[in-house]
């Protein structure tokens, strides 16, 4: 098959939602369909099983969330179909993000009861910085949720975006009996079915027909006709081009916990759904369909077997044809490495692959020469845009407890921040280290790694800080006046960028104000 032709074939993208609204049992639900596990359950028994068999995970475990971003490929409707996962929970939220960068296209899960929630909107707003095409999955319709058009509007305002139903409930609750496709024009029966793939299609051509009177019932049928007229008469017909963009995001109904509204969801998503595209670099836009390989590595994560310390690089392949074996050039550190062991993964399962294609994922064995953003090529000096860091929202300094172990714990610290864990901020005089994370969560997980696979002790000292800003401006000569001036307030990021840490908001908006000539930015690019 030709390079274009892979492109063309590959589908990557991440299922999003606040906590609980199913994007785990959708997940679920989308293997399952695409044959990559046989059995309902599979995904969650497997973060179990890991749980046990590392002590880390048992931490997550019996909080109850999922702390890895993994990757699982299938098959369906001749595509390959990559996705990759993403923590639900919030304190991760900046892992989800930065998976974002890896992915073509999103699909978004919403609770029809609660509707837009607050990380929907966060989600949907890192969405646009990067224009990520966005199909919306409204789910638990087999619950009394809110009526259909109240929540599309509520989508609408809410997530700043033009939406355009693509499939239309009939009944909800207890009454849902199925999703009408408006795509195709024909109904899908609901059969509550938990484990297995049902195919109980009726297909209705004419909403006229009086067979479907006889499917749903006289009053859900009409209903429905009264609701498609509506649909049709306020919704101005699907754009693929507006949705690819990222400006109108089309939308289902269903239930994943049932299987019901899923097939038209993977249907819909394989056929409209961007293949790998064009990507921004540094140096110039990067062409999927280019002979040269290039890549970036977006998520580092530690290898959870305490026999092997090395850690697992996440790289998402851009262009050109990743092989095994095969020289590529680290462009940050200017040498060239092999991979003799690049894994892919499957649902359950990784294995060792020959070659990857732009869209893929690939793991590869990592001893800590990566950091979140690196790039390889095949010897371009490249650098892929688009990696942002956000400033974090809590803020502790890291107090060493064990004197002897102080190399332990530099190390440590490095390396979990290079992983992307949290972000290390560094202040002068004394060359104190400041930990910025999302959630609290994180503070737990750098303590005990540090311990576990440091062997290093360390507590934190929570800090009086409400944002860190990174600066620019113009006018060199008052960056640096104004870094003299707030010299206690000023840190250095990783890269030794100078960040502002504002003490409050007032704080914050006062120095804004007073410092016209500065921009004080919420987020960084790791680039
Ligand atoms: P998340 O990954 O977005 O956090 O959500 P997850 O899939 O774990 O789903 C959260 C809860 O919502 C789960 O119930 C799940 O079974 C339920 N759920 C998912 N889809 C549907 C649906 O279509 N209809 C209904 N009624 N419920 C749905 P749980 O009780 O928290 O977990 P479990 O004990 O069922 O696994």
């Amino acid at each position: 098959m030709s390079l274009k032709e892979e492109v063309q074939k590959r589908r990557t993208f991440a299922i999003i939602s606040h906590p609980d609204a199913g994007k785990t049992t959708l997940t679920e639900k989308c293997l399952l369909f695409g044959g990559a596990i046989q059995t309902a359950g599979a995904v969650k028994s497997n973060k179990i099983k890991k749980g046990a068999a590392s002590d880390f995970m048992e931490i997550e475990r019996q909080r109850g969330i999922s702390v890895a971003t993994s990757v699982m490929s299938f098959d369906y409707n001749n595509c390959k179909v990559n996705l990759l996962d993403t923590p639900g929970h919030k304190d991760f939220a900046e892992d989800t993000y930065r998976t974002l960068t890896a992915v073509d296209s999103v699909i978004l899960v919403i609770d029809c009861v609660k509707g837009v929630e607050e990380q929907t909107e966060r989600l949907m707003e890192v969405c646009r910085m990067r224009d990520t095409p966005v199909i919306i999955f409204i789910n638990k319709m087999d619950r009394e949720g809110r009526p259909p058009f109240d929540l599309l509007d509520e989508l609408e305002q809410k997530l700043h975006i033009s939406t355009r139903p693509l499939a239309w409930p009939i009944g909800m609750g207890s009454d849902f009996q199925g999703v009408y496709n408006l795509y195709e024009k024909s109904l899908y029966l609901f059969s509550a079915n938990k484990t297995k793939i049902s195919d109980d299609i009726v297909a209705i051509q004419d909403l006229n027909d009086p067979e479907l009177d006889k499917t749903v019932g006289e009053r859900a049928a009409n209903q429905l006709r009264e609701d498609v007229e509506l649909v049709e008469g306020v919704y101005e017909p699907f754009n693929l081009e507006m949705y690819q963009s990222g400006l109108l995001a089309p939308v289902f109904f269903g239930s994943a916990l049932n299987n019901f509204g899923v097939k038209e969801l993977l249907d819909a998503f394989t056929r409209i759904a961007p293949h790998p595209h064009d990507r921004e670099s540094v140096n110039r836009v990067v062409a999927p369909e280019e002979n040269k390989f290039s890549g970036f590595i977006f998520k580092i994560h530690a290898n959870l077997d305490p026999r092997h310390r090395d850690r697992i690089a996440f790289l998402r392949v851009c262009s050109g044809k990743f092989e095994r074996n095969k020289f590529f050039h680290h462009v940050r550190l200017d040498k060239n490495f092999r991979f003799s062991n690049p894994y892919a993964f499957l649902a359950q399962d990784k294995e060792v692959i020959e070659e990857a294609f732009p869209g893929d994922v690939i793991g590869l064995y990592d001893t800590g020469n990566f950091k979140i953003g690196d790039t390889l090529t095949e010897g371009e000096d490249l650098i892929f845009k688009g990696i942002p860091s956000f400033s974090p929202e809590i803020f502790r300094e890291v107090i060493n407890t064990d004197p002897m172990k102080t190399k332990q714990l530099e190390k440590g610290v490095q390396q979990l921040t290079d992983e992307g864990v949290a972000q290390l901020f560094i202040q002068q005089p004394g060359n104190r280290k400041i930990i910025g994370t999302v959630g609290e969560l994180q503070f737990d997980v750098i303590q005990y790694r540090l311990e576990n696979e440091y062997g290093a002790s360390c507590r934190f000292i929570p800090m009086n800080v409400y944002k860190a800003c990174w600066l620019t401006s113009e006018n060199q000569e008052i960056l640096d006046a104004f870094c003299r001036i707030k010299a206690k307030d000023i840190a250095f990021d990783k890269d030794n960028n100078r960040v502002y840490m504002a003490e409050t908001e007032w704080q914050l908006n006062m120095t804004i104000r007073n410092n016209p000539e500065i921009q004080f930015h919420f987020i960084s690019e790791f680039t």
